[in-house]
């Protein structure tokens, strides 16, 4: 069986209330289900965190060596500035997949630049809630 890391960093946690005009209504436990219910039709196995502290990504990505076949991540906002998680994927070597609900390159010039894309194997943005699902089809056709 298959199994992949799925993290979502800051704020996501308030996904639903959160600027529902730019990330819509839709909230944190309806995406992770939708995901579960992707996982179990392709026999894949989930574990999903959520946080909103940046040592806490990091460690959690340094720690997937072995343990997870593929990471795929919605930095949030880390996305923009975090070098030690760009440098935790790099140092794990896992097969990444980032995600984002919006696209980030037709928003504020400060969320066009993505630190974590040229270390991930590729990125779906854009598409809402839609980014998670087909992220994770990518991501387990990739480890097949
Ligand atoms: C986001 C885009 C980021 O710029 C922002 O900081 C987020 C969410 C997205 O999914 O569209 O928190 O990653």
């Amino acid at each position: 069986m298959k199994k992949v890391l799925v993290i979502h960093g800051p704020n996501l946690n308030l996904l639903g209330k959160r600027e529902p005009q730019i990330y819509g209504k839709t909230t944190l436990a309806q995406i992770n289900r939708a995901l579960e219910n992707l996982a179990k039709k392709k026999k894949a196995k989930l574990t999903i965190r959520q946080s909103n502290l940046e040592g806490e990504i990091v460690s959690l990505i340094g720690e997937s060596k072995n343990k997870y076949d593929g990471l795929l991540i919605n930095p949030a906002g880390y996305t923009h500035t975090s070098v030690a998680i760009r440098d935790a994927i790099l140092a794990s070597g896992i097969l990444t997949v980032e995600v984002h609900l919006s696209n980030i390159y037709s928003r504020e010039e400060f969320r066009q630049k993505s630190l974590i894309s040229p270390v991930a194997k590729g990125a779906v943005l854009g598409f809402g809630p839609g980014s998670y699902n087909l992220g994770l089809a990518a991501l387990l056709d990739l480890i097949d």
